[in-house]
């Protein structure tokens, strides 16, 4: 897969992932890196719609429906812009990826993780990031951060509870993959933050 790497972020709504995957945008622009800077669900036209669907919906969808449906977006994603920027030699950056949906759908709304397992499988059984950022940050303080921000989408709105089992589900499933998801303490300084993100990055890219 030439020199790409596959760089993901993830946490909490609120935790700062937007925050630093600009900052390490830059940060890896500033050092001639080809990159390719992408989100989930998104990042291409079917994964958009399929997202504005899913933030946005107006009656409860399913949460298998949901999980479906962020696989669908995924798998198209995978295809059309996740691959050919490996192969291409790109450091992908990607705001959330499979991780989130077995936090969200998974310890969330309580979709058993052997389907989101056979899923995972199913649409990227040979792809896994090389590195994942998990901003790890109490519910209350996350909730805090959004507070004020732009009008709450779908998953914003729901419960402390619901949020609490999301963080749990990434715990978990950060110590079932040490080597590759990296736990960061995303409530000190944004700036500490970024400085240890950039060390992380100097040795995932070098
Ligand atoms: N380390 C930090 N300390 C305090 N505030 C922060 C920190 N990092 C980000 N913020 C602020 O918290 C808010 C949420 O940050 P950001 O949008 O980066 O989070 P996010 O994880 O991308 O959230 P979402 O999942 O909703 O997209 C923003 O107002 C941002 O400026
Ligand atoms: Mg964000």
């Amino acid at each position: 897969m030439a020199n790409g790497r596959f760089i993901t972020f993830e946490g909490v709504d609120g935790a700062g992932k937007t925050t630093q995957l600009e900052w390490a945008r830059q940060f890896l622009e500033q050092r001639g890196q080809p990159l390719t800077v992408t989100r989930e669900p998104g990042g291409t036209e079917l994964g958009e719609a399929l997202r504005n669907v899913l933030l946005n919906a107006k009656r409860p969808i399913h949460p298998e429906t949901e999980a479906l449906l962020m696989f669908a977006a995924r798998r198209e994603h995978i295809d059309e812009v996740i691959l050919p920027a490996l192969q291409r030699g790109d450091v992908v950056l990607c705001d959330r990826f499979t991780d989130a949906t077995f936090a969200y759908q998974g310890g969330g709304s309580g979709v058993e993780s052997e389907k989101l397992e056979a899923l995972e499988k199913w649409v990227h059984a040979d792809l896994q990031p090389d590195l994942t950022l998990y901003f790890d940050l109490p519910v209350e303080i996350a909730r805090q951060r959004l507070s004020g921000e732009r009008e709450a989408d779908r998953f914003e709105r729901e419960s402390a509870e619901f949020f609490q089992r999301v963080r749990t589900a990434y715990l978990a499933r950060a110590r079932q993959n040490p080597r590759r998801i990296n736990v960061v303490d995303a409530s000190a300084a944004p700036a500490a933050i970024r400085k240890l993100v950039e060390n992380i990055l100097l040795s995932a890219c070098q």
